[in-house]
């Protein structure tokens, strides 16, 4: 079998339910060591192409190749350098976290107490791994989840929404965790979310799915890059600010985002020949002070935004459409 550059290769996956296309026509390619994140709003169909890539649902059309192998062929010896995360975990609820993962383990083909410890630490649960699981919280659950799906150190990680059910410290623990899955140990994580933000941190690469198609497929960084043709500022007198850039050739549409109860604001301002620099002193000859003056950062939610301006059909696409 040959080792391929992308981990994951998917061409024109599809998935019908019924008349319901759920994922359609999706071209995948996840290269080693990556983080990517699936990305899309409920029922775009993430859960469902996480699913056909381990072969848990079978496309209507289409073909997953997993470490160059093809998925029909050699699933079962592919999806033994896989671990996943998908949806709630089901654990045996009178064992104790250790003993389920134990157990997990076993299965695949043994992992000693030294690795099952070093992965409750990892999720945080070093210290409650002999509690039954039936006493764990969600996130405590969904944790150890995650715990198992790393257990037997697979090469390519796939987590379905490993963020649910997560308070603000176990969201970067995960985050922290992922990244170092990858730039410490070179494994290659697909991560589904519907959290823009997280995706923006978390991921090198971003697939952005809607209505089961994709719409979006990049690099995080170049789909973030900074808009030098836009500014971003913050004035301690709004009306003033406002004023003087609308009368300045050189400047487009100015924006106001925020007004405080200050009277001051954040604005936006697009330019047309004018410098930041030269804003910047003729704001501040015309009274205004200026805390804060950068190039306009555009975020995956402003893409996302931009994208979903005209609301997509609820859920996915029906046949022939
Ligand atoms: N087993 C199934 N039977 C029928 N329809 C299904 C099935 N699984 C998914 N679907 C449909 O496929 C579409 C995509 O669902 P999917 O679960 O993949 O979305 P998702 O992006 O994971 O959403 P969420 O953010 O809510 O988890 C939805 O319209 C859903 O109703
Ligand atoms: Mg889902």
């Amino acid at each position: 079998m040959s080792d391929g550059d992308y981990v994951v290769e998917a061409e024109a996956l599809s998935k019908r339910f019924g008349k319901r296309w759920a994922v359609r026509e999706l071209d995948l390619a996840i290269a080693r060591g990556a983080v990517c994140g699936l990305l899309g709003p409920n029922g775009a169909g993430k859960s469902t192409t996480l699913r056909m890539l381990l072969g848990l649902v079978r496309p209507t059309h289409g073909a997953v190749r997993l470490f160059g192998a093809s998925l029909r062929d050699a699933r079962l010896h592919v999806l033994k350098r896989v671990g996943c995360l998908i949806e709630a975990p089901a654990f045996y609820p009178h064992l104790s976290g250790r003993k389920n993962l134990e157990l997990l383990g076993r299965i695949s083909g043994g992992v000693d107490a030294a690795r099952v410890q070093a992965c409750l630490e990892r999720v945080g649960l070093g210290d409650r791994g002999e509690d039954r699981t039936a006493g764990y919280s969600t996130g405590m659950k969904q944790r150890l989840g995650l715990a198992a799906a790393i257990l037997h150190d697979p090469e390519f990680v796939l987590l379905d929404e490993p963020l649910n059910g997560l308070d603000p410290p176990a969201v970067l623990l995960v985050r922290r965790l992922i990244r170092s899955l990858a730039e410490e140990e070179g494994k290659t994580v697909l991560v589904s979310s519907h959290m823009l933000h997280e995706v923006e941190v978390t991921c090198d690469h971003v697939v952005l799915l809607r209505g089961g198609r994709k719409v979006v497929d990049g690099k995080v960084a170049e789909l973030i890059k900074p808009d030098h043709a836009r500014l971003e500022l913050r004035v301690n007198d709004g009306e003033a600010a406002l004023g003087w850039l609308r009368a300045q050739a050189g400047v487009g549409e100015v924006e106001e985002e925020e007004r405080g109860p200050d009277g001051s604001a954040s604005l936006v301002v697009s330019l047309a020949g004018a410098e930041s620099a030269q804003l910047n002193r003729g704001l501040i000859e015309a009274g205004v002070e200026v805390s804060s003056l950068a190039p306009r950062r555009r975020s995956l939610e402003d893409l996302f935004a931009e994208l979903t301006a005209e609301p997509a059909a609820v859920g996915a696409e029906e046949e022939g459409a």
